[in-house]
């Protein structure tokens, strides 16, 4: 059984001008441990995911489907419920850490009530182990540190702080939504390696979101592609690397910055970004799409494995598109 086991999953919103389809069908799964990158354009539905997920989506939202944790179905569960869940078993951290971090309050007394509300803890125990905790995402001094208040740090000792404070209870999945966007390219990378140390020191699960596809290569084990609110690619990072097969994740790459590519020859994919009130019946990427022909528009493709561990929801030739 796996650790994560999304099903079908759909999330729609009412709005003044349609239902806002932000998720179309989603199918994965992650196993206990393992790390997955989502990746997509600004839009394409990341975070309404992992939403759905914790049941944080905004009151005019609706998902359907199945999300299985550990087995058990936690999709539209009563929040008292996912409240329990969101504390011991899944943990989030987000772009912009100023958001969650109460800036009144000691950054060792954010922590340490924490462990004190969903643990139990005694107070000295709490800071005691939030001492420990800023350690291992390496803040130096930590036990100075607890005394400070968040805005006495740099952007990226706040992130650090925050994926300390998500890992306090042991959570067995992190889901880190754009951890790195805030930040500048160094620091960038010096919170991916820790969140690559953390994934195996603690064996904590991680699903990265990002629109950054340069961050995810050596960052996690496997990406998925997501365009439209559905999954356009999966495989090992490696290989969805090295040979991308779906026009989408191609696209993607053709934009990344490269050492060995001039500034020049990068192209970003043209068109827009997908009107989520009215998606076509057939593949979201297909009015972008360079090889799109017959039933792109009509019929979307199946998600269909073709091979080790590859999955690609795409109706052209695989020849035509590698
Ligand atoms: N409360 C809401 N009402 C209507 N549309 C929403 C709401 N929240 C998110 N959306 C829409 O859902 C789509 C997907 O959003 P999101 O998951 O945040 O994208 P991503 O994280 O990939 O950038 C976007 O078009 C966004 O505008
Ligand atoms: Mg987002």
């Amino acid at each position: 059984m796996s650790l994560l086991e999304i099903t079908d999953l759909t999330v729609s919103f009412d709005t003044p001008d349609g239902t806002v389809k932000a998720v179309n069908g989603m199918t994965l799964s992650l196993e206990a441990g393992e790390s997955l990158a989502i990746v997509g354009e600004s839009g394409s539905g990341k975070t309404q995911l992992a939403f759905a997920t914790l049941g944080l989506l905004a009151k005019n939202g609706r998902a359907a489907g199945s999300i299985r944790f550990d087995g058990q179905e936690i999709l539209n569960l009563p929040e008292a419920q996912l409240n329990a869940i969101r504390a011991d078993q899944i943990a989030m951290i987000f772009q912009d850490p100023m958001t969650s971090l109460n800036p009144y309050l000691r950054v060792g007394e954010q922590m340490a009530e924490v462990l004190m509300l969903h643990k139990g803890a005694s107070r000295r125990d709490a800071m005691t182990e939030s001492a420990q905790m800023l350690d291992a995402v390496r803040i130096p001094d930590a036990r100075a540190r607890l005394r400070m208040y968040p805005h006495e740090f740099s952007g990226g000792m706040r992130q650090r702080i925050m994926i300390a404070m998500a890992l306090l209870c042991r959570p067995r999945l992190l889901i880190a939504d754009e951890p790195t966007t805030a930040l500048d390219v160094t620091v960038q990378n010096q919170i991916m390696d820790l969140m690559g140390d953390i994934q195996r020191d603690f064996g904590t699960a991680l699903i990265l979101i990002t629109h950054d596809l340069a961050i995810v290569a050596g960052s996690c084990q496997r990406t998925l592609v997501m365009y439209g609110g559905r999954v356009m690619e999966m495989g090992a990072t490696d290989d969805l690397f090295e040979a991308p097969s779906h026009p989408y994740t191609r696209g993607l790459l053709n934009a990344v910055p490269r050492l060995d590519v001039p500034q020049e020859m990068l192209q970003t994919i043209p068109g827009d970004p997908p009107d989520l009130t009215a998606l076509p019946a057939g593949c979201p990427f297909s009015p972008r799409c360079p090889i799109r022909h017959g039933p792109c528009a009509d019929i979307m493709p199946s998600l269909d494995g073709f091979a080790a561990r590859r999955l690609r929801a795409c109706h052209a030739d695989r020849e035509a598109v590698t």
